[in-house]
């Protein structure tokens, strides 16, 4: 599926103009033009796309609507069928989840000491930080400090960041890329031995540490082996569907249901960690999603249901740079090392028109505004619109060989298309990336619900309203490590008391109580992307 005729004409545009704009820096937005592209142009910014939460503990505040209505829904079981007496599993230390903050949890909590369970929904491994390309951020270099990146991420996440939760990320960072170093995590290199760092979007620093552009599958191949090599249990198709409290109204374990033998488990904890990851799945405003299949925001109506408050999910972050073209790769991540590397974003007519790396909102506004304002944009056949973003830049400014040996796999994804973006330019559009919010944490990790911690993009409050690049693996990292070792300390000094569903019965009042009504129900557990037809006809063929 190469680029279509008339998209190659515009490519002639883009071939035209690179000589004179190569060198060419473009002004980076001043505070004002910020704001105002923002309100204008970010979907954050459309006031009919959230709603206020209508009961539980972040009542009042907003989220977007598609969140709200799985906060709104059924529980998926009805709690009177469970005898909780039969514990099919006990554990000290219950982990939800299979990617980097489960995994990293569960390493730490069993060298704390813990007997350690992980459930998860599909395989260990399934997650979004398998998908992260680009880098993680961490400042280890002399001309930079925690105190830097520290005002980065404030900066970044318009200063709604919680800055307890941001010293925690960036102090521990440099000692997180020292642990993947030891555990052997390959990081790129000069031939001297030095770590390779370079720009993200927002970083005043060169901070991005980064293997190729496979980071995150790199350090979680190495996680994966670490909790392997360590003999923890790990339930595989087994996704959380409730999480059960004890009668002196702490976290006491889960109920699990195996999605291949449709069998439930009850798990009695001492302690629980949530790392479920976040709800790209979900489609917000019906945007393509960059996020890994099970990203269905289970993890959020759970802890909701138990009790723990949601905060900041009001700001979704849209990557600037998602797949527009071939629409078999629809909304899947362009790297922003791409733009790190020296590619710039133009128009159908070749026109440069934002400077590369302004935070992810700034830039996924500009676009918006590009290619849906000015008009600007290149439609495609699927009626998508899109910009260029110049790769064939980073060989001509780094030398030949570069985009093949910094971005193997994005070079390969887009070979089976038929698309050489070594020498063609790619077509890009705002994808829904990341949640920014998510279940209020403390520093250990600690959620308002005894006994129930959360790490990873499940756990808001880091990133405030939007989250620069290499700072979720970083994060999933941190808080992953610290939940670990708090959730083991704390399961020597609890004794799990009697087991009960009463706050999901309690939930269903509350849905009553608001006058909720709907059939829907939750957690979701997987997307369902069958259209309404065929759904209706399997309904009629199975009737
Ligand atoms: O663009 C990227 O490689 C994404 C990284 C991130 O979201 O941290």
């Amino acid at each position: 599926m190469a680029y279509e005729d008339y998209m190659l004409e515009s490519i002639k545009k883009v071939e035209a103009s690179r000589p004179k704009r190569i060198k060419e820096v473009y002004r980076r937005l001043n505070a004002e033009e910020i704001t105002g592209v923002l309100n204008k142009y970010h979907p954050d910014y459309k006031k009919e796309c959230k709603r206020e939460f209508k009961f539980g503990p972040s009542k009042g505040e907003k989220a977007p609507n598609e969140f709200l209505d799985e906060i709104e829904a059924n529980p998926l079981i009805n709690p009177e069928k469970f005898d909780l007496e039969k514990v099919d599993y006990d554990t000290d230390v219950l982990i939800i989840g299979g990617g980097g903050a489960a995994s990293s949890a569960a390493i730490f909590a069993k060298d704390n000491g813990a007997d350690v369970l992980m459930a998860t929904k599909l395989r260990i491994g399934d997650a979004n930080t398998m998908m992260a390309q680009g880098g993680i951020q961490a400042a280890d270099k002399p001309n930079d400090s925690p105190m830097t990146h520290y005002l980065d991420v404030m900066g970044g996440g318009h200063y709604a960041n919680s800055p307890e939760l941001v010293k925690a990320l960036v102090k521990d960072a440099p000692f997180i890329i020292k642990w993947h170093e030891d555990m052997g995590v390959m990081y790129d290199k000069d031939p001297d031995g030095t770590m390779r760092t370079r720009h993200g979007g927002g970083t005043s620093r060169k901070r991005m540490h980064s293997a190729r552009d496979y980071t995150g599958a790199e350090i979680m191949r190495t996680l994966r082996d670490e909790v392997q090599n360590r003999e923890i249990s790990v339930l595989e198709f087994t996704p959380a569907v409730e999480l059960l409290m004890d009668d002196k109204g702490q976290c006491s374990g889960a109920i699990l249901f195996n999605m291949e033998t449709k069998e439930y488990f009850i798990v009695r904890a001492r302690t629980t960690i949530l790392a479920t990851g976040g709800f790209g799945r979900l489609h917000i405003q019906k945007f393509p999603t960059s996020n890994h299949y099970g990203a269905t925001a289970d993890g959020l109506v759970l802890a909701y249901r138990l009790g723990a408050k949601i905060a900041l999910l009001d700001s979704v972050q849209y990557h600037p740079t998602g797949a527009a073209y071939p629409s078999q790769i629809l909304g899947l991540l362009i790297t922003e090392k791409v733009r790190g590397l020296g590619a710039q974003l133009l128009n159908k007519e070749g026109v440069q028109f934002t400077y590369p790396l302004e935070t992810r909102d700034v830039e996924s506004s500009v676009i918006i505004r590009e290619c849906y304002e000015r008009n600007n944009g290149i439609e495609t056949p699927t009626g998508m619109r899109g910009v260029w973003l110049d790769s064939p830049l980073i060989d001509i400014i780094h030398g030949e060989g570069t985009a093949a040996k910094e971005l193997p796999a994005m070079v390969r994804q887009f070979k089976r298309t038929d698309i050489d973006i070594v020498k063609l330019p790619i077509l890009i559009f705002p994808t829904l990336h990341y949640q920014n919010g998510g279940i209020e944490i403390k520093e250990n990790a600690e959620t308002a619900v005894p006994n129930l911690y959360a790490a990873g993009e499940v756990a808001g409050g880091i990133h405030g309203k939007n989250r620069l690049m290499g700072n979720s693996l970083m994060d999933v990292n941190v808080f992953g490590r610290r939940a670990g070792i708090a959730a083991a300390e704390a399961s020597k000094k609890t004794t799990p008391g009697k087991l009960t569903l009463k706050h999901v019965t309690e939930y269903k009042k509350m849905l009553e109580e608001a006058e909720i009504k709907t059939d829907r129900v939750a957690p979701m557990l997987l997307p369902d992307y069958r259209r309404e037809a065929v759904k209706d006809k399997m309904l009629e063929l199975l009737s």
